[in-house]
């Protein structure tokens, strides 16, 4: 599958990596230094592209740049009409610490509205980018640990579910869009647990219901 990859970061550069080593085509994109990512592009074996370049073609994209990027990134993008976009943004602040966005709405609902033909889904945003790679490592190993994925279009989500399933998760179904409203500041709470508390950052999760 050809993936365009909007912001190659901590999280682009990750989920790339895993996606090209799982057989896809993966462009990486959006960056202020052309070089390093050129670097990332040869060592995952990718392309390093023009934002325009990694949705042209593309069968999804990811979306991962700092909330302030958006309307930046959103400009080079385009329309992005019928396009599937995977988000992993958290709509945070300068300083990472609070959300700028909530609880009456939501970064994902405000994502939709400002590209409404795009086809949203997301879906990482629970999951510190450095869980990626040990959650790859140990592919084979059951229970899988989830990744909750939400998003108001059936198709873009079971897109969306095989590449969550390429890195490693099993993706966990929780409702539409607008379950975003609850989700984003859960992922703050992920992120405390991963940076804030003892035991490293590869922080992962799992929800089981009790029968009986
Ligand atoms: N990191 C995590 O573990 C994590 C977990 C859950 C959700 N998220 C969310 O995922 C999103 C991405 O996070 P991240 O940690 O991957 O961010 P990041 O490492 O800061 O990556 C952001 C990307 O945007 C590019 N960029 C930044 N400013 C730019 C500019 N002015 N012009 C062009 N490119 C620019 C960066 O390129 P260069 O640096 O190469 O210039 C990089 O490719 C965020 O919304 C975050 O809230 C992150």
């Amino acid at each position: 599958m050809r993936i365009g990859i909007l912001g190659s970061g901590l999280m682009g550069a990750k989920l790339g990596r895993i996606w090209a080593a799982c057989g896809h085509n993966v462009k990486f994109a959006y960056t202020r230094d052309p070089a390093k990512l050129a670097r990332l592009a040869q060592d995952a074996g990718g392309a390093a592209v023009s934002v325009a370049e990694a949705v042209d073609g593309a069968a999804a994209v990811l979306l991962a740049v700092h909330w302030s990027r958006i309307h930046d990134v959103l400009d080079q993008a385009g329309e992005l009409a019928a396009m599937i976009v995977l988000n992993c943004c958290v709509p945070l602040d300068e300083s990472n610490t609070d959300l700028v966005v909530g609880t009456s709405t939501s970064g994902a609902e405000e994502l939709a509205s400002l590209r409404p033909k795009a086809r949203w889904v997301s879906c990482f945003n629970t999951s510190p980018s450095e869980s990626f790679a040990p959650v790859f490592a140990r592919k084979d190993d059951a229970p899988r640990p989830h990744l909750l994925i939400y998003g108001d279009d059936a198709g873009a989500k079971e897109v969306a579910g095989g590449l969550i399933r390429d890195v490693g998760f099993e993706p966990l179904e929780a409702g539409s869009l607008r379950t975003a409203r609850f989700v984003e500041p859960f992922a703050m709470i992920t992120a405390e647990l991963a940076y804030g508390q003892p035991g490293g950052p590869a922080l992962i999760y799992r929800f089981e219901k009790l029968n009986g």
